[in-house]
This record gives structure tokens, sequence and C-alpha cells, in this order.
């Protein structure tokens, strides 16, 4: 059984970045609202490893406060490679911590977020097959821009016809290799002390004047140990993230994974090409998202909601069971309660909205005075006009009304089964006096 042998992960994260063209460091640009390398911190627990290191170098602190963030940081430890000399160069700066390692070494590059769990596991089912070598992903992409190309042995009446014998990079190739349609997609799996041995002696006599890991893969055929190369099934998990037009690419087939997940879920969809939905969204069944929708991760939304189309679910929104959120509404930190709906052209942000309520058209939670953001909690089957502007810090209890247009001013704290209108809005009814001028009176027409 494999899961006996020592792994130890390394991901490769140190790159400037380049051709990015971007002040962010590569491996930080998000995708489905997380970033690349989280992606791939997750693909590199899930083989339940010794240990995983993460070469870091170029935005080293915004990457290790980006781990923080995504409750990673504690589950990798950090390895600085500075300046970054080459893929290979990365790996000699782990050889302290991988010194005396045995098993296997899994490197994956932290600019390949769709790479699945089980093209992992058939990576390390390969190398089973070669003992004391390694084994790689490969992949036939239609357009092999900038990839590595695998040599193998072209002879057929020579031994090892059909062999991996190395990988020489785009930029080395000559005319002919640039025509060989297999790839290397940086997904390796090599035995620890055979690795460990042939880092030391890489060189960086090549185009790009850097230290290539890719070498390596020519140092164990050299050496006669087994090297086997893997094709992946899905093309899409070759992605490699270069340039932002990549990134876009990429984000798309991760988006239609997750969006995949939630319809096999039992939740409906209707136009999967206009819906953005993160990943980390938690979405019930029976729930219907509809088109031009956007949902950002750590949203809730329960059992049969219905969201959309044109809305935008934002940080810390969650919806109860059978809420719903319409057309131009835009949700912050909102806490709908269930069969709450805010149908039309609203912002609830950072409010509690209580079960059953309806909030009218137009309706704005007025939650920043400039310096601070304050919280609204509106009770439950509670009536807000269209139109109304609820003044945070505030509170409209059960069963409240306000008329169309309302402004309830801050701290007004409308009372259970009150109903007020107005600018400034006041209760109408009980607090008003005999004579007074009321001019919303004919609001409740
Ligand atoms: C690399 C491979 C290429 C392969 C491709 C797959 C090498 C020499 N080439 O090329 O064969 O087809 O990936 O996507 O390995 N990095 C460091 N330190 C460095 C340089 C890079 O940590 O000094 C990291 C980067 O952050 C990145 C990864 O290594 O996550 C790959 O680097 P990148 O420059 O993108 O390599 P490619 O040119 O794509
Ligand atoms: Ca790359």
């Amino acid at each position: 059984m494999t899961a006996a042998i020592p792994t130890r992960v390394v991901i490769l994260a140190a790159g400037l970045g380049k051709r990015m063209k971007s002040p962010r460091p590569k491996v930080l640009q998000t995708l489905c609202g997380r970033p690349m390398v989280a992606y791939v911190i997750d693909q590199a627990l899930a083989l339940d490893p010794q240990q995983v290191l993460l070469v870091v170098g170029h935005g080293a602190e915004e990457v290790e406060r980006a781990l923080a963030a995504s409750g990673q940081r504690e589950r990798v430890t950090l390895v600085r490679q500075e300046p970054q000399l080459g893929t290979g160069h990365a790996l000699q700066c782990c050889l302290d911590a991988l010194a005396g390692s045995t098993g296997r070494i899994v490197v994956l590059y932290g600019d390949m977020p769709l790479l699945s769990g089980a093209s992992l596991q058939g990576l390390l089912a390969a190398h089973a097959d070669a003992p004391g070598g390694a084994a790689m992903l490969t992949a036939f992409p239609d357009d092999a821009r900038g990839f590595g190309r695998i040599l193998r042995g072209e002879d057929p009446a020579a031994p090892g016809f059909g062999d991996v014998l190395g990988i020489v990079e785009e930029k080395d190739a000559s005319r002919a290799q640039r025509e060989i349609p297999e790839v290397n997609l940086g997904v390796y799996c090599f035995d620890a002390p055979a690795l460990l041995d042939a880092l030391p002696r890489l060189s960086n006599d090549n185009r790009q004047g850097e230290y290539y890991l890719t070498d390596v893969i020519a140092m164990l055929v050299a050496a006669r140990k087994p090297v086997v190369g893997v094709e992946l099934e899905d093309p899409d998990e070759a992605i490699g993230v270069n340039t932002l037009s990549h990134l876009a690419e990429a984000r798309w087939a991760m988006q239609v994974r997750i969006l995949e997940q939630h319809m096999a879920n039992g939740v409906f969809v209707e136009d999967p090409a206009t819906t953005y939905v993160d990943h980390g969204v938690e979405i019930g069944v029976g729930a219907r998202i509809l088109p031009c929708t956007v949902i950002r991760a750590g949203v809730r939304i329960g059992a049969g909601c219905e969201v959309g189309p044109f809305a935008q679910l934002r940080a810390g929104t969650v919806l109860e069971d059978g809420a719903e959120i319409g057309n131009f509404t835009e949700c912050k930190n909102a806490r709908v309660g269930a069969h709450a709906k805010a149908k039309h052209l609203a912002y609830l942000g950072d409010v509690t909205i209580g079960a059953r309520t309806n909030i009218g058209a137009g309706t704005i939670f007025a939650n920043y005075d400039g310096k601070a953001k304050h919280h609204a909690t509106v009770g439950e089957k509670v009536f807000v006009g269209s139109g109304t502007v609820v003044v945070a810090p505030n509170t409209i209890g059960d069963g409240a009304t306000t008329g169309a247009g309302a402004i309830v001013t801050r701290e007004a704290g409308i009372g259970p089964g009150e109903t007020w209108v107005g600018v400034p809005a006041r209760p109408l009814a009980r607090r008003a006096r005999p004579g007074d001028a009321s001019p919303n009176r004919d609001e409740t027409r």
C-alpha cells in the first residue's frame, strides 16, 4: 500500500511571475476568491504527507500573510529562495530541510491550481513502478505555449524506444524539438535519495542561465534510474498560469468545476456561463441561482433560496432557507432570515434581517458614516417600504412597517409593530400629535 511510503511535498512559489506584469506575487493571484497557491497546498495536503515545504521568495511576506488568512500557514514549512535562480535552484534551497529523506518527494509548481487529487494519485501509483527513479505528469495540449517538451527515445530499432530521455525547455529547444507535442507539466514524484543526489550537480548552462529542475530527469536517465511519464487525462488540469490571460482561462475552468459540484448537489444554476460562485460557498439543496449573479467566498445559502438574476452576495452573507435575493441587490455581511425577501434594487450591508421580512425595492442600509461601518437589525415579518433608507446603527422590531421613502435616522429604533413614515421617519399614529402636519399621511394609500 503506497500510503506507507514517506512522502514530502515541495511547492515552488518563489518566482517573480514577470509575465503577469502585475505587482502581486504570481502565486497570490486569485481565482474564484482564493489565491492560486492555496489550491496547490490543498493538493499537497491531500497526499497526507510528512511535510509540505513551500519555497517563497518574491513577495515572501505577502505570501505568508495570505497563508495565515487562508488558515494554511501552520500546515507548511516556508523555505526562502533568494535570489530566484530557477526551479532547480528552488529545490537546492530545500536541501537542508530534506536532508536524509527517504521515500518520495513530490514537486508541484504553485502556478498549477487545477491539478486534481486523482491525477496526483495516478502519479504516485506510476512512481511505484519506477523504483529509485521518477514519475512525472505530461500532456498533449493544443497549444504548447512555453511548456518544456518531453524527449523520448525515437529510434524504433534501438533499445529504450519511447522511453523518457529528458526535458528540453521551449527557450532552449531546437525547431524540431518545438514540434514535440508532449509537454512537461512540472508535476513530479522523485525517489528522495535520487533527487537529493542529483540536485547539487545541476548546472545553469542554458539560454536562461537558470538551474532547471527539469535537468534532473536526464540525470536520472543517465544514472539508469527508471523515469516514467504519465499522461494527464483532463487537459484543463494542465493550465499553468503565466499570464493574466492564462489566469482568466484557469478561473473559468475552476468555475465550471465549482458549479458542476453545486449542480450535482441539487442546486439549480440556470446559466453557468454568467454565474460566478467562488470556492468555499455553501448552497443548500433546491436553491435556484439565476443568471448574472456573483457569489463570493464564504457565503452560505440555505435550501430553497433564490438568488438573482443580477445579484451580488459578498463576504459574510448568510441566506437562511427559502430567502430570496432578486435583481440588482447587493448583500454584504448580511444575515437574511428564512423566507425573507429583497427582490429589487437594494443594498443590504451589515444587517441582520428576520424571517419573512420583506425589504421593498430601493431599500438601502446606510452602514458607513465615512469612518466606521455600523450594523442594523431588522426583526421578523417586518415590511420595509420601497425606497427606505435605514441609517445604521439601528433596530427595527418584529412586525414593524416603514413607509415608502422613509429615512430612518441613526439609532431611531423602531419598536415592534410600529409604523414609521417620512423624512426623517416618525412613528405614524401612536406618536403623532394632533394638529401636526403629517405630510406623509397619504403614504398608506
Ligand atoms: C516550468 C518548467 C517547464 C514546464 C512548466 C509547466 C522548468 C525549468 N521548466 O516552466 O518544463 O513545462 O513549468 O508549467 O522547471 N519558481 C521558483 N523559483 C524560481 C523559479 C520558479 O520558486 O527560481 C516557481 C514559480 O513561482 C512557479 C514555478 O516555480 O510557481 C514554475 O516557474 P515558471 O517560471 O512558471 O516555470 P515555467 O517557465 O512555466
Ligand atoms: Ca509556469
